[in-house]
């Protein structure tokens, strides 16, 4: 039986402690493509294939939120062509994917500044978000030049004018309003990060959200991550006792 058909309330994965958000760092498409002799654009157009399968795989499992990792702001440092390559990369997928998630039900929401990506990408962007904004079977968050420093910093900035306006008193800042900032307003926090190939790092990546996310790591390159591993990680998360910081049974 291949792990697509196994369903969460099988024999193993219990259906009411599935995580309902993971968080995927998909990393070593670079890696995945030198093994092979073959240019680093294509891990990535590998990868893409792979996140359609995990989207569908985490779709039929009543998952209810995928956010991943696309490009952070620290990925401007890499070749240009590379860059290029990814923009357009997304671009191309959000077109041709865009009807199927729809009729999947997929509510797409991109996390990230989108004032620097090309304006093709942006207009996508717009599309894409409009269109399957009141979906419900899952969402697809993509993260995209995002850094969570910079969401966090962009996110006290605003809160500053409010106060400084008179709008705001500061005995009002919390942690709830924070998040209201945030680009993940309205999503719940991850219950599980996965990362791919190997590397035991958050990399800028939803640092606030994640203060209590349980992180799974394989050294699985992304490009050969498949369902049957998202099945192991899955029980592995299961395994795990989630304390929030308090004691079990208090
Ligand atoms: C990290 O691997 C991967 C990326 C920076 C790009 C991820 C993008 C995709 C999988 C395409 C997904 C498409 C959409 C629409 C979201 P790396 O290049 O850092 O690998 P390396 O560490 O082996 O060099």
């Amino acid at each position: 039986m291949t792990a697509q058909l196994l369903k969460p309330n099988s024999d193993q994965l219990k259906l009411k402690t599935l995580p309902q958000h993971i968080a995927m760092i998909m990393d070593g498409n670079g890696r995945w493509a030198k093994k092979r002799n073959l240019p680093r654009i294509a891990g990535h157009r590998q990868g893409a294939q792979t996140l359609k399968n995990i989207l569908r795989c985490c779709k039929n499992w009543g998952i209810k939120n995928l956010t991943v990792y696309a490009f952070s702001t620290e990925n401007w440092g890499r070749p240009p062509q590379e860059v290029t390559f990814l923009m357009g990369l997304f671009e191309k997928l959000l077109q041709s994917e865009l009807l199927e998630m729809h009729t999947e039900g997929v509510k797409i929401q991109i996390l990230g500044d989108l004032s620097l990506l090309p304006s093709s990408l942006q207009q996508i962007i717009t599309k894409a978000t409009l269109q399957t904004q009141s979906n419900q079977e899952i969402g697809l968050n993509i993260a995209i030049n995002y850094g969570s420093r910079q969401e966090i910093t962009k996110a006290c900035q605003t809160i500053a004018l409010q106060v400084q306006k008179g709008l705001l008193k500061p005995e009002a800042i919390t942690p709830q309003l924070l998040e209201n900032y945030l680009d993940t307003k309205g999503i719940s926090e991850p219950d599980l990060l996965i990362r791919t190939s190997g590397e035991m790092r958050l990399s800028n990546f939803l640092l606030w959200q994640m203060a209590y996310t349980e992180i799974y790591v394989t050294d699985t390159l992304w490009p050969d991550f498949t369902p049957n591993e998202l099945y192991q990680a899955l029980l592995t998360y299961q395994k795990r006792e989630r304390r929030f910081g308090k004691l079990v049974n208090s």
